[in-house]
């Protein structure tokens, strides 16, 4: 599929996991991308891509920081003249503190990556989508927007405020062509959740992990990034203002013991 030739695109937080394998899909696509990361790693992603013949730069920068994030969507519309999929997706977990130890500053740090970073991407990035006609806006959540207990109170509250983020975006886009949608992903293996799989693997534990979702394992960074694709393609033309779960079906359920397959 070539469903991307010639956009001009931008993700965030592509050094790493899901981030990469969307650039890495973006580029494959066809897609011109600008991928930002603040770690110097996001170097390796824009070798990977044009080692296979993708168009890609990269860029240092702080997703949380409005000068780092204008700066940003300036890069891409001078190297690409115009910005078509914004994918803002760099996030932070901020580790698992309960509500009683995680302190006051965790929560602004957690909220400024994870919810005022997105909400900063799209001041900047809608504006010129508007003046090219129109553009798809995508932004990470997760399950732990939805329910408690998938990270730590400032992570879920952050992703909550992701998922309500798309919706009253969409809406005080409207009429401008420009959809904004969200993705909630449940486990996925990354950067982010590598420590509970290092772990795991350590206890021999591994075959344990994605058991509480009927479809019984973890993802891997391409299951979301190519929800993402979709979201920011002509395929979900019609799809706005809305938060995909992409999670093996693990918000599906209360946490009930499933009865035995037969057959
Ligand atoms: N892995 C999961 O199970 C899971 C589940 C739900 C949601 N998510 C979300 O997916 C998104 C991507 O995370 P991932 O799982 O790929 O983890 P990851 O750690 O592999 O990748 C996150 C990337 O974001 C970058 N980043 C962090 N803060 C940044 C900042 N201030 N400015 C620029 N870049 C920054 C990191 O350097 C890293 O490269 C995050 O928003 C995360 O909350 C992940």
């Amino acid at each position: 599929m070539n469903r991307f030739t010639g956009k001009s695109i931008i993700v965030t937080g592509a050094a790493s996991g899901i981030g990469r394998a969307s650039a890495i899909l973006f580029a494959a696509e066809g897609g011109r991308v600008l991928a930002a990361d603040r770690s110097p790693q996001i170097h390796e992603t824009i070798e990977t891509i044009r080692k296979s013949g993708g168009v890609a730069h990269g860029m240092e920068m702080d997703a949380g920081h409005e000068a780092d994030v204008r700066k940003m969507v300036a890069e891409a519309l001078r190297l690409h003249g115009g910005l078509d999929v914004l994918f803002a997706n760099a996030g932070i977990s901020g580790g698992m503190p309960s509500l009683f130890e995680q302190t006051e500053a965790d929560w602004k740090a957690v909220l400024q990556v994870n919810l005022i970073g997105p909400m900063l991407a799209i001041q900047a990035a809608a504006p010129e989508m508007i003046r090219g006609g129109g553009g798809a806006i995508v932004c990470t959540a997760s399950v732990a927007g939805l329910r408690s207990g998938a990270g730590s109170p400032a992570y879920s509250a952050s992703k909550a405020g992701v998922i309500s983020l798309v919706s009253l975006a969409a809406n005080q886009l409207a009429g401008t062509g420009v959809r904004v949608n969200g993705i909630c992903p449940g486990l996925i293996e990354t950067g982010m959740t590598r420590e509970i799989f290092t772990r795991a693997a350590e206890r021999g534990t591994t075959d344990r992990i994605g058991q509480l979702n009927p479809t019984r394992r973890s993802g891997v960074p391409e299951e979301i990034a190519r929800a993402a694709l979709f979201l920011a393609s002509s395929d979900a033309s019609y799809i706005n203002g809305h938060a995909l779960v992409v999670d093996g079906g693990l918000s599906s359920s209360l946490p009930i013991v499933p009865p035995k397959p037969r057959g």
